[in-house]
């Protein structure tokens, strides 16, 4: 559009640069080459009214006619070139008008007309709904918080199309269906509008990153206090359950006792002041080692993904080389997603599987918030039994969750996708780009509505808004939510399930 514009812009000067010294020059020589009248009508023939006389006509009066035209004609001379000037940047002004219009109008709806704000967080940060899930057959089953993911990050992994159609029709029962496609209030404009608001509020790629880093992080905590031996884990796991206890026997005091408060004369209260300090103190002892075990952790990733390459590289030298950085990317991740290809793997599919998990920005990152029943609203944990007076966790939800047991999107367990894509990279090329609309994938995946998000980088193209349309040449690029690195790990994990 700038190009255009200055073209035009210099096409426009060129023109009035012309009209301006041609002007010039013709009067000049018009000036020089004037000379006097010659051969005029010396008598007046008898049927002729005398007219005005030559020193009257060539005086004052032709001068003013002349003069009042040379005027005229230079304003349209200098104005017309001058309007077309300005042309492009009225263009550029109304499109920027109306691209700031639409996007207040989209906040606007985000904030007021539908909320969104409530449930999605302050500028699409992410946040949570506290709702109703209900069995198959419609019975009440618990209340649980559900994650609302981050939708400040939304354009890197879905087209326009691909959000409209979640906008149109919501999903899982959580997500309202807001558009009038999907029985909804709002119009197909105004679901364009809360689209120019959500390009507004896109973070930087080094938020992203950050972000993503921090819920890995998170993650290699909670499962080295899970597994390690360490005296300083043990004791933490044993102050975590016996806090858990306490709690518990004070929530069912307060149960049975609507007007419950706690107090020094409740034992229960007391020994819940005792196991909180015993937690704190247990976390405080923790910090250091464990700091030091998630840095050796990340060692072992890092090594076990040099071991793969190593041993591809050993097999086949000639993929050391230079330019061959995408087949030992291939092969070495072939090598990473079998079960049991070397000593120290372990560590490498852990970080798929935390990558898998990402609690980080409400499970924007994450695969399990469409792929592990339960994983959004945290429903194997014990508040759920306690909160709703139930006496049991949710049925299905009884031994914890399956992780990728399949939710929203398919069941990716027992192998089932060793056959869904025949290569590793092949799938890790999949998650990259995501389910795009009517298209298939692998081996019979169908064609649907594009509701798999892209993890890589998104061109979005000649996007629909004023001065957009097709043909527009606006083209906006979206950073990946993950690295190519933490892709292929996610996929390492996935295949040896
Ligand atoms: C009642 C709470 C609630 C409201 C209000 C709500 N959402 Fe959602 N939305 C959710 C939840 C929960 C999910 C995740 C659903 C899931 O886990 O399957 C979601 C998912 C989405 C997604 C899919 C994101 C992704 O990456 O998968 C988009 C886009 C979205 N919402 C946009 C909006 C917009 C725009 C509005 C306002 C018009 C809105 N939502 C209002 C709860 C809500
Ligand atoms: C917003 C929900 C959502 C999220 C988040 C999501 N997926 Fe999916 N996924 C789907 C849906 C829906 C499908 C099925 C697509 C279809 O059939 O059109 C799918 C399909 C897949 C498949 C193909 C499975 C098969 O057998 O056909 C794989 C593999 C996969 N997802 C991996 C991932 C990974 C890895 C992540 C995280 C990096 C992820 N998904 C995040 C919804 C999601």
């Amino acid at each position: 559009m700038l190009l255009a514009a200055s073209t035009q812009r210099t096409i426009g000067l060129v023109i009035l640069a012309i009209v301006v010294l041609g002007g010039i020059v013709y009067i000049y020589f018009n000036i020089r080459s004037a000379r006097n009248e010659v051969g005029s009508e010396i008598e007046l023939a008898s049927n002729r009214k005398p007219y005005l006389s030559d020193e009257d006509l060539e005086g004052k009066k032709l001068d003013l006619a002349l003069g009042s035209s040379l005027v005229l004609l230079t304003i349209v001379a200098i104005t017309l070139p001058l309007y077309w000037l300005g042309e492009p940047g009225r263009h550029e002004g109304r499109d920027l008008d109306t691209w700031r219009i639409s996007t207040n109008r989209g906040e606007e709806i985000y904030l007021e007309g539908a909320q969104c704000v409530n449930c999605h967080g302050p500028e699409g940060a992410g946040g949570v709904v506290n709702t109703a899930i209900t069995s198959s057959s419609g019975e009440f089953v618990a209340q649980v918080n559900w994650k609302a993911p981050a939708l400040n990050t939304l354009m890197s992994r879905h087209t326009e199309d691909e959000i409209l159609h979640v906008l149109n029709y919501g999903r899982n029962g959580v997500m309202p269906a807001w558009g009038s496609g999907g029985g909804g209030p709002l119009t197909d404009q105004q679901l364009e509008e809360i689209i120019f608001y959500l390009r507004s509020v896109q973070i930087s790629e080094d938020e992203i990153r950050s972000q993503v880093d921090s819920g890995v992080e998170a993650g290699a905590k909670a499962l080295i206090l899970e597994t390690s031996d360490e005296a300083w884990a043990v004791e933490v796991r044993a102050a975590e359950a016996a806090q858990a206890d306490a709690a518990m026997a004070v929530r069912l005091l307060g149960r049975a006792d609507f007007d419950f408060e706690c107090s020094d004369d409740a034992s229960e209260c007391l020994a819940l002041d005792e196991a909180n300090a015993r937690l704190t103190a247990a976390n405080e002892a923790a910090v250091e080692p464990l700091d030091a075990a998630v840095s050796t952790w990340f060692d072992q990733v890092s090594a076990a993904k040099a071991t793969a390459d190593a041993l591809v590289i050993e097999a086949d030298p000639s993929l050391a080389d230079e330019g061959n950085e995408d087949d030992l990317r291939a092969a070495a991740l072939e090598i990473l997603s079998t079960l049991d290809a070397f000593e120290g793997q372990e560590a490498y599919l852990q970080w798929g599987e935390i990558l898998f998990s990402n609690t980080a920005a409400a499970g924007t990152y994450s695969c399990a918030r469409c792929h592990t029943y339960g994983w959004s609203f945290d429903g194997a944990s014990d508040y759920v039994l306690e909160e709703n007076g139930r006496d049991g966790p949710i049925p299905e939800l009884a031994d914890g969750y399956v992780t990728a047991g399949g939710f929203f999107g398919p069941n990716l367990t027992g192998g089932s996708t060793l056959s869904q894509f025949e290569t590793a990279i092949g799938q890790s090329a999949f998650i990259t780009r995501g389910q795009a609309i009517g298209q298939t994938y692998g081996r019979g995946g169908s064609g649907g509505n594009g509701q798999m998000p892209g993890f890589g980088a998104l061109t979005e193209a000649n996007p629909v808004g004023p001065g957009m349309g097709p043909g527009s040449g606006i083209v906006f690029e979206y950073p990946a939510l993950l690295t190519d690195e933490q892709i292929d790990a996610i996929v390492a994990f996935e295949r040896t399930l």
